[in-house]
């Protein structure tokens, strides 16, 4: 199956308990690891003060994978985060904290750049909503990458991730750096949703579970297979709930949060899983799998996809199928694709009148 994130569940668990023993009692091994690898990955968090920024950076503080992280954002006190997460004792660098007077300082030599800048939801919105703001910000930040590293990986978080994606896209073909396989729009959080749904649904050991999770990030245009999750029964009434709750699940959040954000704390532990993935990818290691929104032509006439997709030293190496869907998801799948298509143009739109 094409389910896996990199080595699957285990690898998940290894991870984390990796990330966690990293700051306690095997912090020297994992120092000596970091020092024999033969590729150093600066990364940066643009948004780093913020709901997700904080606990990514954090996370990726505590990634064995990274070695320098820089911490970007439009507000001041983001000197401060640098400055606290910077007494973490473990093996990452922290470059400092980085506003607009000193920006390029904060772009140049990343390998990575992680984006999780911008406004969040409110209940009653939708991601759409966020688009006129935010699609400057993610043009703004996709120039200054462009001039300050162009080569680097670019992973979208910024909502709509629809639209935000394919302004990317466009800002850095306008600055003559695209590469279709440094760009992926992070949709990590729909897979780790339905992850955890489905363990609960079928009484089932949540890292023995790995659900694909397709379309794109936005309401109906999240796609998750369950048809496809292994040794798993549902009736189809647990179909039709769990979908409906993996499409909503950021709702569920927005609504609980009741007008203070969205989720964030989630999102920054899907946010790091996949940094970490694409930096091990980075390195050499071979067989990483993972899902992510990125040019695509598995759907015909539609630009940008999530499936999952091979990742390499340079970035996406290949993008996979789906597979075999259900006569459900089918209809899923076809009635998502006029939605999706018109935010995708949106984005697109947008950057052509810049
Ligand atoms: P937040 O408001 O808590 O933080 C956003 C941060 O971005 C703030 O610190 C802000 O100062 C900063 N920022 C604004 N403009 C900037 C710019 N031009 N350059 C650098 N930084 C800038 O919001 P949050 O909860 O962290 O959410 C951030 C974004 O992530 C939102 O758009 C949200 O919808 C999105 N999100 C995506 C997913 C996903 O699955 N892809 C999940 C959760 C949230
Ligand atoms: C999510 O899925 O939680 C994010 O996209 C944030 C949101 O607005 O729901």
């Amino acid at each position: 199956m094409l389910s896996k994130l990199a080595s699957g569940a285990r690898g998940r668990i290894s991870r984390v308990s990796s990330q966690i023993t990293s700051s306690f009692a095997a912090k020297r091994a994992l120092g000596s690891n970091v020092q024999s690898r033969s590729f150093a990955c600066k990364a940066v968090v643009c948004g780093a003060a913020g709901g997700i920024g904080q606990p990514l950076s954090m996370l990726m503080k505590l990634d064995p994978n990274i070695t320098e992280l820089a911490l970007y954002d439009v507000v001041p006190v983001v000197k401060g985060v640098a400055a606290d997460l910077s007494h973490v004792n473990s093996s990452c660098q922290i470059t400092g904290g980085f506003t607009p007077d000193n920006v390029d300082d904060a772009f140049k030599g990343c390998n990575i750049v992680v984006v999780p800048a911008g406004v969040p939801r409110k209940p009653g919105m939708t991601r759409d909503d966020l688009f006129n703001i935010n699609a400057k910000i993610n043009y703004d930040l996709a120039m200054a990458a462009a001039k300050n590293c162009p080569d680097a990986m670019f992973l979208i978080i910024s909502n709509p991730v629809n639209s935000t994606v394919p302004i990317w896209a466009e800002a850095l073909k306008k600055a003559g750096c695209y590469n279709p396989k440094h760009l992926m729009g992070v949709t990590t959080l729909d897979i780790t949703r339905a992850n955890t749904f489905v363990a609960e649904n079928q009484g089932t050991d949540v890292n023995e579970t790995s659900v694909d999770v397709i379309g794109g990030h936005a309401g109906t245009t999240i796609l998750p297979l369950l048809s496809q999750v292994p040794n798993a029964k549902f009736s189809q009434e647990d179909i039709e709930k769990l979908t409906h709750r993996i499409q909503f699940g950021g709702d569920e959040v927005v609504k609980a949060k009741d007008g203070a954000g969205s989720a964030t704390l989630s999102m920054a532990y899907a946010g790091a899983e996949f940094a970490s993935l694409v930096a091990r990818a980075m390195t050499g290691e071979a067989g990483i799998k993972a899902c992510a929104y990125v040019e695509s032509t598995v759907v015909p006439d539609t630009t940008f996809f999530s499936t999952p997709v091979s990742l390499g030293k340079d970035g996406v190496e290949q993008v996979h199928g789906y597979g075999t869907l259900s006569a459900f998801e089918q209809k899923g799948l076809d009635e998502m694709l006029p939605d999706l298509k018109g935010q995708i143009k949106k984005g697109q739109d947008f950057v052509a009148t810049k």
